[in-house]
């Protein structure tokens, strides 16, 4: 089986295709569309967008364009963490379906536990605000799922600990040699599906030694390896690409890492030493 036709279930019994298509940095208008398109072409039919990307509109465009039935395509949109009151949440998801051009959203994910310009400060009240609006969207059906992005396990648990529906997802930097393994942790023993946001590192994994030499071995190559040890992780990954051969390559990992070449690559240490470690 394709990992086109693999599936996650959440928490609340939604699937959620295995691998993602990312799309932060791809300008929104043609580029965003081709690639979009191009995606869609080549069998992906789970996209992450979000607000602040300034792209949701032509990846919309692209996914009506392409006439694949709208339960098909499995889509996912950020809240921007600035936005912090019940009122402006739903205001601002309603900007967002209007964008995609959609009646719902399969996935809406609060992006970020601060604001960009307080990161690492604690909003414990806002978000819990936050949350109580997202719960009124899963509830008037409006969004398929809720989660978060970036959470640490103290933010998890603020959220947790007052709301009547759990978060489902947290979207995390997690790439080989970077796992986060307190919050995985955290997101495995309460059933929250982890997504692998930069699982090239933002393409900084590519010329790594030890996983270029395990490419060599599986004769594949080293962005292959980068996305199937998530899968093999049990996280899912959200590769962004442009060109087409980029795209085509990364869907193109049915294959299995053995268990020792998953040990060595479990192993690396900072493959990325810039990366914040989310608490
Ligand atoms: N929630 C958050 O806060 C958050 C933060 C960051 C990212 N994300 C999500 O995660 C997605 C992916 O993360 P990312 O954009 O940081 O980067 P990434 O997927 O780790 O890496 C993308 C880079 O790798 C290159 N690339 C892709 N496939 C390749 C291949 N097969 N061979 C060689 N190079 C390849 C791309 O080049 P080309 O584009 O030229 O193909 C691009 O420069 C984002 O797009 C977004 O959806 C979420």
């Amino acid at each position: 089986m394709s990992i086109i036709n693999e599936f996650y279930e959440l928490s609340n019994g939604v699937s959620i295709p295995k691998l993602g298509f990312g799309t932060w940095k791809i300008p929104g208008g043609q580029l965003a569309y081709d690639a979009t398109k191009q995606a869609i072409d080549l069998g992906y039919r789970n996209f992450d967008t979000a607000k602040k990307y300034e792209n949701e509109s032509s990846i919309g465009q692209a996914i009506k364009d392409s006439r694949i039935k709208r339960k098909d395509i499995f889509i996912s949109s950020k809240l921007p963490p600035e936005v912090m009151t019940f009122q402006e949440v739903l205001d601002e998801f309603e900007k967002s379906i209007e964008n995609l051009k959609t009646d719902y959203i399969d996935l809406y994910l609060l992006q970020a536990p601060w604001p960009w310009n307080d990161m690492g400060n604690i909003h414990d009240r806002d978000n819990m605000e936050v949350w109580k609006a997202f719960e009124k969207l899963y509830k008037d059906k409006k969004v398929r799922a809720i989660g978060v992005a970036n959470f640490g396990v103290l933010d998890l648990e603020n959220v947790i600990k007052d709301s009547e529906i759990s978060p489902m997802v947290n979207q995390i930097r997690h790439f080989v040699g970077f796992t986060q393994p307190k919050i995985m942790n955290f997101c495995v023993e309460n059933n929250i599906l982890m997504e692998a946001y930069s699982p090239l590192a933002t393409g900084n994994l590519l010329t790594h030694s030890v996983i270029e030499e395990i490419a060599n071995k599986y004769q594949v190559t080293p962005a292959q390896i980068a996305i199937r040890y998530c899968i093999q992780h049990g996280t899912l990954p959200l590769p962004k690409a442009i060109g087409k051969e980029h795209i085509e390559e990364n869907a193109k990992v049915d294959f299995t890492i053995l268990p020792e070449d998953m040990k060595r690559l479990e192993k690396l240490p900072d493959t990325d030493p810039d990366s914040n470690i989310v608490k």
